[in-house]
């Protein structure tokens, strides 16, 4: 008796008598012999093995919906590492943001009156409170949870022997956004290490290129800070500040 099977699917599909058992399987007498085929009514599996089958896929996505109120119904490929290492920059942004603020008020003090630098340290301050909400939306938009953590205290005082309280504060501020700019890294690092793409992705284009932006900056006004000296030159770049008013 010849049996001509279909390839992936074996013998037991059939009895010895040449039944069918499999009702997706449809049988014909084909002269000394059967020929087994799937039949095009009731059979979608391709024979060459490689098989797309949506509802099934979906069942899984479906039990993946969580149904507690607690849970996140949007959370998708966001793994804990991720959305801590969120919460540690949420962080990060705020502590930077509290230092700018407290340098804002220094240079704002009617004995100190640089009000360029009072103006670039509140911009600069604002801007950093903005990343931190940035990184907030968007740990609910994967849906994790943000669990804001302590600030610390900052210092009130900026004034320094040597270097006078102008750039003492830019090189502060320097420090703080390489600091800033690590930090962004680690969670580039986190994501790449998870293969989380998206996060990646947001780190890179959000953030990554303004930060080595206003390390430059910064860097700049150090350097023209040290070759003003104190006095009537931080006065002269004060005034320049008051005239450009970009943010860090
Ligand atoms: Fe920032």
């Amino acid at each position: 008796m010849l049996l001509k099977v279909a390839p992936a699917f074996s013998l037991l599909n059939t009895s010895t008598h040449g039944e069918n058992l499999n009702p997706l399987f449809s049988s014909a007498k084909n002269g000394n012999g059967f020929m087994v085929y799937a039949s095009k009514a009731t059979n979608h599996k391709p024979l060459t093995g490689v098989v797309f089958e949506p509802f099934e896929e979906l069942k899984k996505d479906l039990m993946l919906v969580p149904t507690v109120p607690q849970a996140s119904l949007c959370r998708h490929k966001y793994c804990d590492d991720c959305e801590a290492v969120i919460n540690e920059q949420i962080n990060v942004e705020y502590n930077v943001s509290y230092v700018y603020h407290a340098m804002f008020a220094y240079f704002d003090r009617d004995n100190v009156a640089l009000k360029g630098l009072a103006k670039f340290f509140k911009e600069s301050s604002q801007e950093e409170r903005e990343h931190a909400e940035k990184f907030m939306e968007y740990q609910n938009k994967r849906g994790g949870k943000v669990k804001l953590q302590s600030i610390c205290m900052p210092l009130s005082e900026f004034d320094h022997c040597e270097k006078g309280d102008a750039l003492y504060a830019m090189e502060l501020a320097l420090s703080l956004e390489k600091l800033t700019n690590e930090k962004l890294l680690n969670v580039h690092a986190v994501a790449s290490k998870h293969n989380d793409v998206q996060l990646a992705d947001f780190v890179e284009s959000e953030f990554l290129g303004e930060q080595v932006e206003a390390i430059k900056k910064i860097s700049e006004y150090v350097a023209q800070l040290r070759r003003v000296g104190q006095g009537h030159g931080v006065w002269h770049f004060d005034q320049m500040l008051l005239e450009e008013g970009a943010a860090a």
